[in-house]
């Protein structure tokens, strides 16, 4: 028996050995047409109903698309009636186009023309099948046969718009279906006749759209097959050239993309690639690579996530996790390593006031789609001590002295081993929090410290505090002491009260803004009798003040 891989013909490349579009770069948005509201829509298990597509339509509109294929208005009679509301009910704004799918065939074209009376600017959109497959095992015909049927098509959209009163502006678009399964030479001759029926000149071109409806060969061969038709294609100032790529292999975007090198000049999908089968193009993809390299997408994708949150509202589809740019997960970092080189990447952004984006692995700014970095700090082999204080410096503001980091990795390290699981951020604040800013106080300080300059010597400052000793019955003491700063003045305070076996190691701090007004955040190093080393953490709105709270809160730590 054969292997059933060889049931299978391979797809017959095209002879284009002076290929052009692979030295090609994009430099430009082309022309976008959404499709979701006609092949997105028509691939829906429940197709959106009249207030869905109107929500959906608006989104298109706000999102800065100026062509919009509505729908399929002689297919049904739901379909006809939502192409009304959208017109009588004053939904399209004046820049925008709707364009509107019909088969080459008389009644639904004259079914169309009354759709979409009305409207200011309409595409009327018609399409037949060429291909070598469909031709045989579909219509039974041969090209000419498939040729008739267009050409007929076009002249009666042709009567149609002459006849039409009425201030609509009629622009045609024609789709050779399964283009990309269709011979070249008959994809071209097809919409040549098709043009000549309709008179396109240069000032009044066609749209000829060329469907890869099935993908069935690498996204190469596509160019090839896009760059063969406009070379050929007689009249070619006449005709602005469309793609309607599908996904059925995975490589709808690569498709387009490359197809865009070959010279097409529009390209119709969808949002985050709905569509027939494996889906559309999808349009958000092909849009903000585009913007990652420094080109205009002429699209606004600065809030993704409220049109993720429509689409899945009105298609009832959802957006899987590793979706690019928009899944759940695609700013997310899991490797300590790689959140180890972000929170670099963050900080040479910070500190170099670079104009350019220049962070490792993540390609994109999140926040440039209404989205933000997430690290999950993960305690296993791979994770990193700087990732749990990049989320503090990054989300909190709490910017951890480098050598503080091994002491709050290992307390991250153990919680997560005590919970079995990863710790999202506010977990890790919180654990932050319950360690540093609310410890529990063996020691503390009643009231405010005050901290004055030494009558003595001007360069030193003496403080005075009533400090207390927790136990059964609390123990306040008044005491004082002089130093050359507020860290060494009270450490010679608690000494005249016999805590005397800490050394202060090392001290940095911050301004921290909390809420309206700004505090100091000192982190303090302390040496214990045991030789290690322990860090506290002080907050307050005086600068002396929290670097002794930093000191009393080492010294608590110090005691667990
Ligand atoms: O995929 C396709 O070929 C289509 C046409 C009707 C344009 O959707
Ligand atoms: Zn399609």
């Amino acid at each position: 028996m054969k292997p059933t891989f060889q049931k299978y013909i391979p797809f017959k490349q095209i002879n284009l050995p002076d290929r052009q579009w692979p030295n090609n770069v994009i430099t430009k948005a082309p022309i976008w047409c959404s499709v979701d509201l006609r092949d997105g829509n028509q691939a829906l298990i429940d197709p959106m109903n009249l207030e869905e597509k109107l929500e959906f339509f608006h989104a298109l509109c706000d999102m800065g698309f100026k062509e919009i294929e509505i729908g399929f208005p002689s297919a049904s009679e739901t379909e006809y009636e939502i192409c009304r509301e959208l017109i009588e009910g004053g939904h399209i704004p004046d820049d925008v186009t709707i364009q509107v799918l019909v088969q080459a065939r008389e009644h639904l074209i004259k079914k169309t023309f009354e759709a979409v009376r009305g409207a200011k600017n309409v595409i009327v959109h018609f399409y037949n099948s060429t291909s070598t497959l469909q031709r045989k095992v579909v219509f039974n015909t041969d090209m000419q046969g498939v040729i008739d049927i267009a050409v007929k098509g076009a002249e009666l959209i042709r009567k149609l718009t002459d006849e039409y009163e009425g201030d609509t502006n009629f622009r045609f678009e024609y789709s050779p279906e399964s283009f990309s399964g269709t011979e070249p030479d008959n994809a071209v001759v097809i919409c040549e006749k098709v043009m000549e029926t309709l008179g396109c000149t240069k000032e009044n071109p066609i749209i000829l759209n060329l469907p890869n409806t099935v993908e069935m060969c690498t996204a190469n061969t596509y160019a090839d097959q896009v760059e063969y038709f406009i070379r050929h294609l007689p009249n070619r100032e006449a005709a602005i050239i469309s793609i309607h790529p599908h996904n059925d292999r995975g490589c709808g975007v690569a498709a387009t993309e490359l197809a865009l090198l070959a010279g097409a000049e529009r390209v119709e999908g969808t949002l985050f690639g709905n569509g027939e089968r494996t889906g559309n193009l999808d349009i958000v993809t092909v849009g903000l690579n585009m913007f990652t390299q420094g080109v205009d997408p002429q699209l606004d994708f600065s809030d993704l996530p409220k049109y993720k949150e429509i689409y899945e509202r009105c298609t009832n589809m959802k957006i899987g996790e590793r979706q690019p740019y928009i899944g759940e997960l695609v700013f997310t970092a899991f490797s300590g390593s790689h959140q180890d080189a972000i929170n670099k990447g963050t900080k040479y952004m910070r500190e170099s006031n670079s104009d350019y984006w220049e962070v490792p692995y993540l390609p994109i700014d999140p926040a440039d789609v209404g989205r933000q970095y997430e690290p999950i700090i993960r305690i296993n082999s791979q994770s990193g001590k700087g990732g749990a204080a990049f989320v503090l410096n990054h989300y909190f503001g709490y910017d951890l002295p480098k050598k503080m980091h091994p002491e709050f990795g290992r307390l991250v390290q153990s919680e997560c081993e005590r919970l079995g699981r990863e710790l999202v951020s506010k977990e890790l604040f919180d654990l932050f929090e319950k360690n540093y800013l609310l410890h529990d106080r063996k020691y503390e300080i009643v009231g405010h410290p005050t901290i004055t300059e030494d009558k003595n010597d001007e360069n030193k400052l003496k403080i005075e505090c009533i400090f207390r000793t927790n136990g059964d019955v609390p123990v306040d003491t008044k005491i004082s002491g002089v130093g050359n700063g507020p860290i060494d003045a009270f450490f010679n305070a608690i000494k005249s009260i016999g805590i005397d076996c800490y050394e202060f190691i090392s001290y940095s701090q911050h301004a921290i803004s909390a809420g309206s007004d700004s505090k100091a955040v000192s982190y303090i190093e302390l040496k214990k009798p045991d030789g290690s080393s322990i860090f506290g953490v002080g907050v307050s709105s005086n600068i002396y003040r929290s670097s002794i709270f930093g000191v009393i809160n080492a010294i608590n730590r110090a005691q667990d």
